[in-house]
């Protein structure tokens, strides 16, 4: 990996209802460089949608670009996506997108609050260099 690609890249979409209302609407990023990644070529993404326009399939069609643009830019190999198990909307998110799951892997960075580390529920869709 080059040194450009070693920090998290962040795009904002926006909803466009018309020419002259836009709205943030939420964020998409990938890190190649995030510690504790499974294997290497594997690129990090988490994503997250402002309240008001969740359920509408921003998520699922963000999810998709930016693996779109993993490929293209050839950044990786397999986009990996780390869900807490209690969270069904992005778990459908990666599932609609093809990822498949990899197991269950404790974070070696992110805590609960009483100090226990977090387990993630951690999904991968390998990337066609583009
Ligand atoms: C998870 C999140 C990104 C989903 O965004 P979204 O744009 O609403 O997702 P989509 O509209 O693309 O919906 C994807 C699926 O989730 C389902 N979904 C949406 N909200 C849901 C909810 N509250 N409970 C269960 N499923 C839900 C949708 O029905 C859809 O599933 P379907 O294909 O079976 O119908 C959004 O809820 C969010 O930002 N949550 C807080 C941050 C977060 O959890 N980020 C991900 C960390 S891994």
């Amino acid at each position: 990996m080059g040194s450009t690609l070693s920090t998290v890249h962040s795009c904002m979409f926006e909803n466009c209802p018309n020419e002259t209302v836009q709205q943030f609407a939420g964020h998409v990023d990938f890190d190649p460089a995030m510690n504790g990644l499974p294997a290497v070529g594997d690129v990090n993404i988490a994503y997250s949608v402002h309240p008001w326009a969740r359920g509408q399939g921003v998520a699922t069609v963000a999810v998709g670009l930016i693996c779109d643009f993993i490929s293209r830019q050839r950044i990786g190999t397999r986009a990996i996506a780390r869900i807490e198990a209690e969270n069904f909307a992005s778990t459908r998110v990666v599932e609609r997108n093809g990822f498949q799951l990899l197991g269950q892997f404790q974070s070696i960075d992110d805590q609960h609050d009483d100090g226990s580390p977090v387990v993630y529920a951690t999904y991968s869709k390998e990337i066609k260099v583009g």
